[in-house]
């Protein structure tokens, strides 16, 4: 009898790469395959990777060539690159890193286990070619594959996902991305939107309900200009949100400009759906928003915000921000300070612009590209405002009674790691035993970004005991 054998998938990027992570264990466990829990003990390994910025493919590249140690102690390993940086470098990465014997791009995955059998079986025609080592010696590059056609009807429909948590669940509805942001490799290393058949997703959703998991996160990169047929994404949110058995809905990440009234509407009257929403604004100033092809104002994204402020006063509101956009002016950059001010986000995720070839950014005039000491004291600068804003805010929260959904245990032993609906993270004293139910929790201080409380229920343990009786 054959060993089973075992994978190891590690994960880079964002929600939806980290739901791709999953697909492919669930693909791989479909064929047969055990997950491991270290890449030590996998005979694949398969780093999945991210584009979005030079230092986050750095850091894999980094991660791949430490990985390459552990052919030596193990000759038959197979070690894969697979997501959008294996997609944006494709051939290139191959070469870079000829002890990679599989590069696969995001609508690559149905086809996984058959690629690895061809590489395992030597079955591969590109890339037999002799390379010369750095030393100068000659270095035979094994047989290497490349699968990076971008399939604009893949949407991985009829293919299950392993999901590790029985706390929350990921649900991809939407892939690739219509919009051409100019600063963003998405599109290009993800292809057109995608969407999926709203009765698939449902029943995913009903699914993930009878096993225990009352939380779930809609993923999409525009995910609320979702469409399919007559639904909208509004009407897909309401139907996700009446689940039997799923008491929280969230979703990410949506555009401003699909933020619709009837959205809002749902949002505030589905009591599943979570007082949260995360809009990412980029910039504060026209000039810079319409280069950046976001297509919409400074004004009309304040009104976005208003009128989901009006429909649910109590939400929380978080946002994504780019400095030092090619052209940036320094009053330029003081207005997106000022959309921080105006707008006072609970949390905010700032980013310095990277340059990322082949997007429309990059032919800008090389003069306008910002020096990078400037472009650092701009990101420094918008974090101590962001952070400033946050912890006043969270101060602010602090005294109030707020249902957590106990996720794992905290650092400190003897302690929780919580959410609240509107996405704040708790640290309480508690017994594992709660992991994945509801608790009534006090908030008694905050850090600035988290808060620590106590629980004032008597607390029903497990997650699975708790929903049952829901
Ligand atoms: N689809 C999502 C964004 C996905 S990328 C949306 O439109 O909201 C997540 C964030 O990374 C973006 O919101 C943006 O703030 C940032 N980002 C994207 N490309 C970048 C680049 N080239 N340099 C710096 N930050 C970037
Ligand atoms: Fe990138 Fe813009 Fe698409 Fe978001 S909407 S993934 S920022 S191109
Ligand atoms: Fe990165 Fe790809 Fe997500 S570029 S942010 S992993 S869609």
């Amino acid at each position: 009898m054959t060993r089973t054998r075992r994978a190891y998938v590690e994960t880079y990027g964002c929600q939806m790469n980290i739901s791709d992570g999953e697909l492919m264990e669930g693909i791989l466990e479909a064929r047969g395959y055990g997950i491991a829990d270290r890449p030590e003990d996998a005979d694949v390994i398969l780093v999945n990777t991210c584009a979005i910025r030079e230092h986050a493919e750095k850091r894999v590249l980094g991660r791949v060539g430490q990985l390459k140690g552990l052919k030596a102690d193990n000759p038959d390993l197979v070690l894969g690159v697979t997501g959008c940086m294996a997609q944006r470098m494709g051939d290139d990465l191959a070469r870079k890193a000829p002890w990679v014997d599989l590069v696969m791009g995001p609508d690559g995955y149905r086809s996984l286990p058959e690629a690895l059998d061809r590489v395992r079986r030597g079955d591969v025609k590109s890339h037999e070619t002799v390379v010369p080592a750095p030393s100068g010696r000659s270095k035979k590059r094994g047989p290497q594959l490349t699968v990076l056609d971008l399939d604009t009807g893949e949407n991985y429909q009829g293919l299950e996902q392993r999901r590790t948590s029985d706390v929350a669940a990921w649900v991809p509805i939407q892939r690739g991305c219509d919009h051409r942001c100019t600063y963003c490799i998405v599109p290009y290393v993800r292809g057109p939107e995608k969407n999926r058949d709203p009765l698939e997703i449902l029943g995913e959703v009903a699914g993930i309900a009878a096993g225990g998991v009352t939380e779930v996160t809609l993923l999409g990169q525009t995910v609320n200009s979702w469409v399919s047929g007559d639904w909208t994404f509004a009407r897909l949110l309401r139907s996700v949100a009446r689940v039997p058995g799923i008491r929280r809905v969230r979703f990410t990440s949506p555009h401003p400009n699909d933020l619709t009234e009837e959205l809002v509407e749902v949002m505030a009257e589905e009591p599943a759906v979570c007082e949260q929403l995360h809009l990412p604004a980029q910039a504060g100033n026209d000039r810079t928003l319409k280069r950046m092809v976001r297509r919409y104002t400074v004004e009309s994204f304040l009104e976005k915000v208003e009128m989901a402020r009006k429909a649910i006063p109590d939400l929380s509101l978080s946002t994504d921000i780019i400095v030092a956009f090619p052209g940036e002016t320094h009053e330029e950059f003081e207005d997106t300070l000022e959309l921080m001010r105006t707008v006072r986000f609970d949390d905010a995720f700032t980013y310095k612009y990277s340059e990322r070839e082949g997007t429309p950014a990059t032919r800008l005039p090389r003069d306008q590209f910002v020096p990078d000491d400037v472009a650092q004291s701009r990101l420094e600068r918008l974090i101590e405002v962001a952070r400033g804003i946050q912890a006043e805010i969270n101060a602010g929260e602090v005294g109030r009674v707020e249902e957590v959904l106990v996720e794992k245990e905290a650092r400190d032993p003897g302690h929780l790691l919580g959410r609240t609906r509107r996405n704040k993270v708790v640290a309480f004293p508690g017994d594992l035993a709660h992991v994945g139910s509801y608790r009534t929790v006090a908030l008694t201080s905050t850090t600035g970004a988290t808060f620590a409380g106590e629980a004032v229920d008597a607390g029903r343990p497990g997650a699975l005991t708790a929903v049952a009786g829901d």
